[in-house]
C-alpha cells in the first residue's frame, strides 16, 4: 500500500507525457500557415485529457506531432522523460496509439478485416498462433460492439463509418496501448452507440490505467469524459484546468464563448 503510493506519488513529479514549446509551421512565405503556437502541457498516467478546440484550431496537428507522424517544427514531446523523436518507431508505437477521425482513409480498400486488425500484432511482444490471433481479434470486436462472424472478412467499402470507426478502436485496444490519443473518435458513429463507445474506453482507462487524450470539438464529449480539459484556440492553449473548473468556472474569453452552449450539456448526455 504504501509502496503504491509511493510510486503514485513518484508519477505525478514525472507525467507520462510533456510537450514543450510545441510549434508547426506549414509552407513559407504568404502561405505559412502557423497551426501550432508554442504549446506546452503534461498529462499525467491515467489521466483522461481533452483537446478542445472549434476546427482548424490545430488539434490534428498536435496529435499528429505526438504520434510522432509529423515533426514539430520547434519543441519537442517527452515520453516517461524521453524525446519520441529519438526513440525507436515500433517501441513509441507498442506504447502510444491512436484512432483517428477519418477512418475512410485509414484503410486500404483491398484489406480485409482480418488483415487489417492482424497488423496490430506486427507490434506485439508474444508470438501468438493463428488461432489465438483469431480469438484475440473477435474478442476486440465484440469489446467494441462489432459482430465478429459477420464482419471478420468483409472489406472496408462493405462497412459503415461507424463500423470502420469502431474497427479504428478495436485495434487500438488489441495492441494494449498505455497511451491512447483518439482524434474525433466517434464522429462517425451514430449518437445512440456514441456513449456506449465513450464509456467503454473511460472504463478502460479506469480497468488497465490507460491514459487518454481526446482530440475533439465536442464540449459534451471532453466535459463528459475527461479529468482536465484543455482548450485550444489558433493554435494556443488558451485554457487549461480540471472538466469541472473550466466548464463552471471559464476564465478566457474563447473559452466562454466556446462554453455558450452549455445548457444543453446535461440533456446531451442524460438521453
Ligand atoms: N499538411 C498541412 N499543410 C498545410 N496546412 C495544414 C496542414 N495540416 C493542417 N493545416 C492547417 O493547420 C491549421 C490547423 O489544422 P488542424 O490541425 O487540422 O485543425 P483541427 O484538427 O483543430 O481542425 C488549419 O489552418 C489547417 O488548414
Ligand atoms: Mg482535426
Amino acid at each position: 500500500m504504501v509502496l503504491a503510493n509511493a510510486v503514485k506519488r513518484d508519477e505525478k513529479v514525472r507525467p507520462l507525457l510533456q510537450v514543450e514549446n510545441l510549434t508547426k509551421v506549414f509552407g513559407g512565405g504568404r502561405n505559412e500557415v502557423v497551426a501550432v503556437d508554442d504549446i506546452s502541457f503534461a498529462i499525467a498516467p491515467g489521466e483522461i485529457v481533452s483537446l478542445l478546440g472549434e476546427s482548424g484550431s490545430g488539434k490534428t496537428t498536435t496529435a499528429r506531432m505526438i504520434l510522432r507522424l509529423s515533426r514539430p517544427t520547434k519543441g519537442r514531446i517527452l515520453y516517461e522523460g524521453k524525446d519520441i523523436n529519438e526513440m525507436k518507431g515500433i517501441d513509441y508505437w507498442r506504447r502510444a496509439q491512436t484512432i483517428f477521425q477519418d477512418p475512410f482513409s485509414s484503410f486500404n480498400s483491398f484489406y480485409s478485416v482480418h488483415s487489417f486488425l492482424g497488423k496490430a500484432f506486427r507490434l506485439a511482444d508474444n508470438d501468438f498462433s493463428e488461432d489465438e490471433r483469431r480469438a484475440l481479434m473477435e474478442k476486440a470486436m465484440e469489446d467494441v460492439g462489432l459482430n465478429a462472424s459477420e464482419l471478420l472478412f468483409k472489406r472496408p467499402h462493405e462497412l459503415s463509418g461507424g463500423q470502420r470507426q469502431r474497427l479504428m478502436i478495436a485495434r487500438a485496444l488489441l495492441i494494449g496501448p498505455e497511451l491512447l490519443v483518439a482524434d474525433e473518435p466517434t464522429s462517425m458513429i451514430d449518437a445512440s452507440s456514441r456513449v456506449g463507445i465513450l464509456n467503454m474506453l473511460m472504463d478502460l482507462s479506469r480497468k488497465h490505467g490507460m491514459t487518454i487524450m481526446f482530440i475533439t470539438h465536442d464540449i459534451g464529449l471532453a466535459y463528459y469524459t475527461s479529468d482536465r480539459l484543455l482548450i485550444m484556440n489558433e493554435g494556443r492553449i488558451v485554457e487549461e484546468g480540471s472538466a469541472e473548473e473550466v466548464v463552471e468556472r471559464p476564465t478566457n474569453a474563447y473559452t466562454k464563448r466556446l462554453l455558450a452552449d452549455i445548457p444543453t450539456l446535461r440533456r446531451k448526455w442524460d438521453t
